[in-house]
């Protein structure tokens, strides 16, 4: 039996291969009837394998399975009982569980190895929300691209990203892996991730399948915090949730990840009405759907199913297609079936789905395509990856302040002192989804600085440490908040230095997954000892590395340069320092706003307009405020600074048909360097047939000028940017006033109206 399928399937590919005419188009039928064939040869139990997914023994990325669960897995591979592994990786590991399925299961029906591959397999990539800030989509796109390319090169086929959640809310610890809070800026970068991933030849073995997650609206979680409700109404769902989404739908993504929180009362791993209705129904979306870790029987958690069994009937009715790790599906189906509560149509949709993309990534025409030792070796941690990674670092970072040109730092003659653990800390800038990445691999700040320093005096001082004990993947962190050892050293450099770089902000491991915090200042001591120093030498650039915006009250009222750095990867310091050395002029700008203060969290510039809009020179306290702070973000959503200076003028407006707006602005660059700028162009819908934003992101391009040199910027705006859903989901233009924007960032713009 295996012998024939495999027979005939590599007759299928060698005849596509001779035939260039077999466009894709056809292709998909082909594989539409070799799913269908292969369909009616297995039994219930191996289809219900297919939608059935394990963690292997390498990492766990969720709770540890119960241990006679896990015992069986290898045994349930070989019964065909299992449709794809996670977390298993390296050629040897990935063949070892392969020929498992290819050779000892009946059918011989290849697993499909995933694994989070979120930004970078080894060689690692800025934090995608650090990604997002260099809004260069050609520069994300090829990060992806190696992250494919390095990943498939270890055995992987699937990647679970992009995460396209948008988020608003600082608090939770997930921020770090989405693009920030803007549905336009995140659709157009979920359609580069998934393109990166995917390539233009899915059956390549360089290229992957990627996931859209998490369907939906995890970033939404109250208050922050992780796993939690989600209660928003339709207009945010289609409007601000479902577009990065639908994007990685029209990228042709593969496959979507289930959400683990609630919507509006519905776990969303049994969310009929957006997995079937929306997702599969209206948007057509043809590959499977994963849930994530256990959240199918998480769904009994949440009161929403009475056992594992309710659990996995409820999901697969709803459209969830595999398992990730909650076993019930495989202990479950079989019985729902035979007992006619859960139909066998919607279990073979659910495996036509999962086989397509197989079939799609090429491996039933060869399973071990992936699987090529040499080609690991030469692959991971390739220097060849170097220039594009950096790049992407350099791009990323954002100068959030830079009083009296305090940076670009000199080469020479200066005496530097460099403060904090994280300044010397080879991990960190890795993030916390570094989950194949060794330890100690990136390239700290001390060592990037005095890569690219001539004939200055650098000192390293770390000062009190910023944990205590060994921090681990899976555990929680202890933050040091007590033990002021290094204090004194510190300020006593400090004084005989002429400029301090103070590197500040959260370990590795305090963003991310099940990462959320109440508190989103500075973590343990570390403000004390920013304090501390500026009383001695307030000559200080704060260089901010973390996985979230930090409320920095005081530090940008003391502080004259701060730079924001996040986690950038491999090639960290290097960055850093090629920015605060003025080798790379920072063009990175902001696509999360930062909070003043924690309780204006959640915080997104395209808010809605209130009845009683804020205005500071009013007396009363009827308006829409807080009596103890401003209603704006210390740095806006697009807010980034350069060495150089650009000047806006002339924006002129002009409507161009019934339904499009030409947008054109004059940009100069008046300082002395050369820069690039992202030009942000906002929309203001006046009047509507439902509240509009005060702003919203509908273009932006991006341009390279000398010093003096001038560009005219022309863009057009057409129904697709100037229409909006409406709350039951139907799209809709109207003609009426708008007012545009143009400008450096959200909070500093030209603006002029028009009517059409
Ligand atoms: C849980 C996370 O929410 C999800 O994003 C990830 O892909 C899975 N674990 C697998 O590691």
């Amino acid at each position: 039996m295996k012998l024939t399928l495999m027979g005939f399937v590599g007759i299928f590919f060698i005849a596509c291969q001779q035939n260039p005419s077999l466009n894709s188009a056809s292709r998909d039928i082909e594989i539409n009837q070799k799913v269908e064939e292969l369909l009616s040869k297995m039994t219930l139990e191996e289809k219900v394998g297919q939608m059935n997914q394990y963690s292997g023994f390498m990492d766990f990325t969720g709770p540890e399975p119960d241990k006679g669960q896990a015992a069986s897995k290898l045994e349930h591979i070989k019964k065909g009982w299992v449709g794809s592994m996670l977390n298993v990786h390296g050629v040897e590991n990935v063949k070892a569980v392969q020929k498992m399925a290819v050779e000892e299961s009946r059918l011989g029906i290849p697993l499909i190895f995933g694994f989070d591959v979120i930004h970078g397999y080894k060689t690692i990539s800025p934090i995608p929300l650090a990604e997002s800030a260099s809004w260069d989509l050609k520069a994300i796109k090829r990060s992806a691209e190696i992250a494919a390319e390095e990943a498939s090169s270890a055995g992987i086929n699937w990647t679970f990203a992009p995460m396209v959640d948008i988020s608003r809310d600082a608090r939770w610890g997930r921020v770090m892996e989405g693009a920030g809070e803007d549905p336009f800026l995140g659709s157009k970068i979920a359609k580069a991730r998934v393109e990166g991933f995917q390539g233009n030849d899915l059956s390549s073995p360089h290229t992957i399948a990627a996931t859209a997650k998490h369907f939906a609206a995890y970033g939404f979680g109250d208050a922050g915090r992780e796993y939690n409700t989600v209660d928003i109404g339709t207009t945010t769902l289609y409007n601000t949730v479902l577009p990065p989404f639908k994007a990685a739908v029209d990228a042709d993504v593969k496959t979507f990840m289930n959400a683990f929180n609630v919507l509006n009362g519905i776990p969303a791993t049994g969310d009929e009405f957006i997995l079937r209705d929306i997702l599969k129904s209206h948007w057509n979306f043809n590959g499977f759907v994963v849930s994530d870790w256990d959240s199918v029987g998480e769904m009994v958690n949440h009161g929403y199913a009475f056992d594992g069994r309710d659990a996995a009937k409820k999901a697969v009715k709803a459209g969830t297609d595999m398992d990730m790790e909650s076993y019930h599906f495989i202990e479950e189906l079989v019985s729902l079936v035979d007992n006619g509560e859960v139909e066998e149509k919607s279990i073979d949709d659910a495996v036509s789905r999962i086989l397509r993309v197989k079939f799609e990534l090429g491996l039933f025409d060869d399973p071990y395509q992936y699987l090529s030792s040499d080609r690991e070796k030469q692959t991971v941690y390739n220097s060849k990856f170097k220039e594009d990674v950096l790049g992407l670092a350099k791009k990323s970072i954002v100068l959030l302040k830079n009083d009296n040109q305090l940076l670009p730092l000199s080469k020479e003659n200066q005496s530097i002192l460099i403060v904090g653990e994280l300044a010397n800390d080879k991990t960190s800038p890795l993030g916390s989804w570094r989950i194949a990445a060794e330890e100690e691999t990136a390239i700290s700040l001390v060592e990037g600085m005095k890569t690219y320093n001539s004939n200055n005096k650098i000192k390293y001082v770390q000062g009190p440490k910023l944990v205590n004990g060994d921090p681990k993947f899976i555990k929680q962190l202890k933050i040091n908040t007590t033990d002021r050892a290094g204090f004194t050293e510190v300020i006593q450099s400090a004084k005989d230095a002429d400029v301090v770089i103070m590197n500040l902000g959260e370990h590795g491991l305090q963003s991310g997954e099940g990462r959320s915090r109440a508190e989103i200042g500075l973590p343990g001591l570390q403000q004390e000892l920013l304090e501390a120093v500026y009383i001695v030498n307030p000559n200080i650039v704060l260089v901010l590395q973390n996985g979230r915006p930090l409320t920095l009250n005081w530090a940008d009222k003391h502080i004259p340069a701060i730079v924001e750095a996040w986690q950038l990867g491999t090639y960290s310091g290097l960055a850093i320092a090629e920015v605060l050395f003025g080798d790379y002029n920072p063009s990175g700008k902001l696509t999360m706003s930062f909070p003043r203060s924690l309780g204006q969290l959640p915080l997104y510039y395209n808010e809605l307009p209130t009845g009683r809009p804020n205005n500071p020179k009013q007396e009363d306290v009827f308006r829409s405020h807080y009596i103890d702070e401003e209603n704006s973000p210390l740095y806006a959503f697009g807010h980034g600074l350069s060495y150089t200076h650009f000047e806006y003028s002339n924006l002129k407006l002009s409507q161009t048909a019934s339904k499009s707006i030409q947008v054109s602005i004059d940009i100069k660059n008046t300082g002395k360097y050369l820069g690039t700028e992202t030009v942000q162009v906002y929309v203001r819908d006046k009047v509507a047939q439902i509240s509009r934003p005060v702003k919203e992101l509908k273009a932006f391009e991006q341009i390279e000028l000398k010093p003096n040199q001038q560009k005219t910027i022309d863009i057009q705006l057409t129904e697709k940017e100037l229409g909006y859903y409406l709350p039951n989901g139907d799209w809709i233009f109207e003609n009426g006033e708008f007012e545009i924007f143009v400008g450096t960032s959200s909070s500093e713009t030209l603006s002029e109206k028009i009517s059409i």
